[in-house]
């Protein structure tokens, strides 16, 4: 089966019609698409996904803007994919996103929120705690 990741695409990459240019560029770079759903973000799932930032002043904001509409939650599957994943999507902020990358050439800052598109694991680890916050029913 080799290494997966979670991805999500989030509410501002389907409103503005990206999930498959997202989607495109982690096929397009040799990886497999394993599962892929849509799904509405709850305060309990974000809170559980986001552990580490619950405490943050970010955190009511960033709740807000991931339900403010459909995610695409996908497991992302290949050797080393959980490193790859993160480098094409690229930094947290997109204004500092390298050209190249899913937040960089796709995203822009704003003046009221953090809004880059695209959530992707940090580790392994991460990625199997995530794949079963998302996919854990299945
Ligand atoms: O998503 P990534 O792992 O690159 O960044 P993070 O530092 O783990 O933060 C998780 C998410 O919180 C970011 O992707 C942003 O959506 C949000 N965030 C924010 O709204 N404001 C910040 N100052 C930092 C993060
Ligand atoms: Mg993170």
């Amino acid at each position: 089966m080799g290494e997966q990741t979670l991805i999500l695409v989030k509410p501002d990459g389907v409103q503005r019609g990206l999930i498959g240019e997202i989607l495109r560029r982690f096929e397009a770079k040799g990886y497999t698409v394993q599962a892929l759903k849509t799904v509405r973000a709850t305060d309990e799932l974000l809170a559980r996904h986001y552990a580490e930032h619950v405490e943050k002043p970010f955190y009511p904001g960033m709740a807000e803007y991931m339900k403010s509409g459909i995610i695409v939650a996908a497991i992302i599957a290949g050797d080393r994919v959980v490193q790859a994943v993160r480098t094409l999507c690229g930094a947290t902020d997109p204004t500092e996103a390298a050209p190249g990358t899913i937040r960089g050439d796709l995203g822009r800052s704003w003046e009221n929120g953090v809004f880059n598109l695209v959530h992707s694991s940090d580790s392994p680890q991460a990625a199997r705690r995530e794949i079963s916050i998302w996919f854990g029913d299945e």
